[in-house]
């Protein structure tokens, strides 16, 4: 596992951007595994920035999303395929068809969940994942429980990360119940992990999972076990593991 200490949102935006660009520019047909949410939204502007300046072209590239909320359709405003295509897609020379989202509207949940993670199989797994990470520690939606899920799954939100994406909505009870996931087993099977976190209430779940014990009560501690995780955290977000006394 390496770690970057930034300074600030900004620094960690741009260094997760250089990680992203670097394997674009590495492997130009590259699978990502993409993420939403506040974390990544800097370092998509990055990338629309280097694209828009013809330093990079996504032409190629391909992508599958961490999750979905169920329920919304891919039009709605706080839907991920949503957020997906005003962060990034539209602005990029992405193909449309190379991209994926879990599908908030399938009505056969189980046929979906297995048929994306049979896709990402099928393409040798991802090349480089893209993770935020929830203050109660989860990657993707897989929430603290008692077991790690490997498979694709429908997953109950915690009333933690309920509380914690109100703010995306007009009112608390806006907030989708349940959400799509990928599981730990298409996370794992990414050859390289980045891991971004950025702010004071991170800061436990990042202490938690690089120096915690491996268990599902802290879903990110099991990227421990991964070959390559790269950590990019600013200041706020490695407060703890500093006062632990980890250096980076
Ligand atoms: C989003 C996702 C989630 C978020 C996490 C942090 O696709 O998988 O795990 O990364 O909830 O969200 P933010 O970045 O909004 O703090």
């Amino acid at each position: 596992m390496r770690i970057y200490r930034e300074k600030d949102y900004e620094a960690m935006s741009r260094r997760a951007a250089q990680i992203i660009a670097a394997e674009i520019a590495h492997n130009p047909a590259c699978l990502l595994g993409l993420a939403t949410g506040s974390t990544p939204e800097g370092a998509y502007r990055y990338l629309v920035d280097w694209y828009k300046q013809g330093l990079l072209s996504f032409k190629d590239v391909r992508s599958v999303n961490l999750d979905e909320y169920v329920g919304l359709a891919p039009d709605h405003d706080q839907s991920y395929r949503y957020f997906m295509q005003s962060n990034l897609f539209d602005h990029v020379d992405i193909d449309p068809a190379n991209t994926r989202v879990p599908d908030g509207l399938t009505r056969d949940a189980k046929a979906f969940c297995d048929e994306y993670d049979a896709f990402i199989r099928a393409q040798g797994y991802v090349d480089l994942q893209l993770l935020g990470i929830g203050r109660n520690g989860h990657i993707g939606f897989n929430e603290p429980g008692g077991c790690f899920v490997k498979e694709t799954h429908v997953v109950d939100l915690a009333e933690s990360t309920i509380d914690a994406n109100a703010r995306f909505f007009a009112s608390r009870d806006d907030v989708p119940k349940q959400a799509i996931s990928m599981g730990m087993g298409a996370i794992m099977g990414a050859k390289k992990v980045l891991l971004c976190a950025s702010g004071e209430e991170k800061a436990d779940a990042i202490c938690g999972s690089v120096l915690g014990a491996i268990s599902p009560s802290c879903p990110a501690s099991i990227l421990q076990l991964h070959p390559d995780v790269i950590v990019v955290v600013d200041e706020a977000a490695f407060s703890k593991l500093a006062a632990a006394g980890f250096q980076a």
